[in-house]
């Protein structure tokens, strides 16, 4: 039977770094007040003209590309993870499509917030296994910056969220390749739209479109319930993982490294005590980039392997979670 593998993996965070201080400039809140309840310290923010969700993608696409020792034209699918597009249509994948010169190949963007990124590693699983592709890039990517309500007002939400992009290229093993090191081992998906309103952009689409009256409100930001998000993704991304695992035939205690989606210190470590794991077994660097949510993972795994924390033989377990709401988790073998 087919599988699939992480073949190689990229990033590109923007430069600018924006501290907890550097918002108290906007908003009323303290480095502490948001350090003690979210672990972040500072975030990135894209150029405002310059860089967009696809140029930061791109530039995390080429990464990937290169340490898979492949290029671009042989590349035969896209699928683009993020809640931030460029435009409302046409789909970023489209735009990577073109960036970088690729063949006319199909692209396919997935609208699953935070857990997009693991969603698309599924859906990308799927074809692989299938044998209708062979090199598959996979990106998350956003640029939140644009889309937050810097008044205090929003400050809920706005000191959470960062900018950034990751991209896996995932690709086909054979049966021989059997101590590959990336192999996807499982992949679950879930959602509850009965939660759709408690975490979400109102504005913009058709059933709220933004008007000269709606505008002041910020229809087009993130509105999110705080303690309903944080509650359910505990539980969920708790779900999720364990599903993931039995799927794979393991257990927790197996699981060599923990990425989780990087959203708020407390909910990676309520996971973690739930799955019996020490925090040094999890994955965190959400004190640095905030909440980049589809980029989270792919993000967060380039830097696990470039500290030499993904070894020949670990258990990977990825889970995310994000608006909908939607979850995701996938068990990959290192
Ligand atoms: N700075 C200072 N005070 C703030 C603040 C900020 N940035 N944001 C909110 N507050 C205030 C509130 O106004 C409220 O004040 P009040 O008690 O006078 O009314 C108080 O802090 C508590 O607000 P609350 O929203 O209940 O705080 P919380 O402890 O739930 O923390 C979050 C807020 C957003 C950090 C937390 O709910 C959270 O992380 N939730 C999950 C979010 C998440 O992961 N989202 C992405 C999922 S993909």
């Amino acid at each position: 039977m087919l599988s699939s593998k992480i073949a190689g993996i990229g990033k590109y965070l923007p430069a600018n770094v924006v501290t907890n201080q550097d918002l108290t400039a906007y908003m009323e809140t303290s480095n502490e007040w948001i350090v003690e309840r979210t672990g972040i310290q500072e975030r990135r923010y894209a150029h405002r003209t310059e860089e967009t969700t696809t140029t930061m993608a791109v530039e995390a696409a080429k990464i990937a590309i290169e340490r898979a020792g492949t290029t671009a034209e042989e590349i035969d699918f896209i699928i683009f993870a993020t809640l931030s597009p460029d435009y409302y249509f046409p789909g970023c994948g489209v735009l990577v499509q073109r960036a970088m010169g690729m063949k006319e190949i199909g692209a396919l963007d997935i609208r699953n917030q935070c857990s997009g990124f693991v969603y698309a590693l599924s859906v990308a699983d799927q074809f692989i296994k299938t044998g209708m592709y062979k090199n598959i890039l996979v990106i998350g990517s956003e640029k939140h910056s644009f889309g937050l309500d810097f008044s205090t007002r929003g400050r809920n939400v706005s000191v959470i969220f960062g900018d950034g992009a990751g991209a896996v290229v995932i690709r086909r093993a054979d049966e021989s390749e059997t101590d590959a090191p990336g192999r996807v081992l499982s992949t679950v998906m879930g959602t509850d739209g009965t939660l759709a309103d408690v975490l979400k952009v109102p504005g913009g689409g058709s059933a709220c479109p933004i008007t000269p009256e709606n505008v002041e409100l910020h229809p087009n930001t993130i509105h999110m319930e705080g303690r309903e998000t944080f509650k359910h993704a505990v539980t969920r991304m708790l779900e999720a993982s364990q599903q993931a695992l039995e799927i794979a035939g393991l257990t927790a205690a197996d699981v060599s490294l923990v990425i989780p989606h990087q959203a708020n210190a407390r909910i990676i470590s309520a996971i973690a005590e739930r799955l019996n794991l020490p925090l040094d077994r999890v994955f965190m660097n959400l004190d640095k980039y905030g909440n980049t949510s589809a980029a989270t993972i792919p993000v967060a795994l380039d830097e696990a392997n470039k500290a030499g924390r993904l070894k020949k033989g670990d258990v990977v377990l990825l889970v995310a979670f994000g608006g909908g709401f939607t979850w995701a988790s996938s068990v990959v073998r290192w």
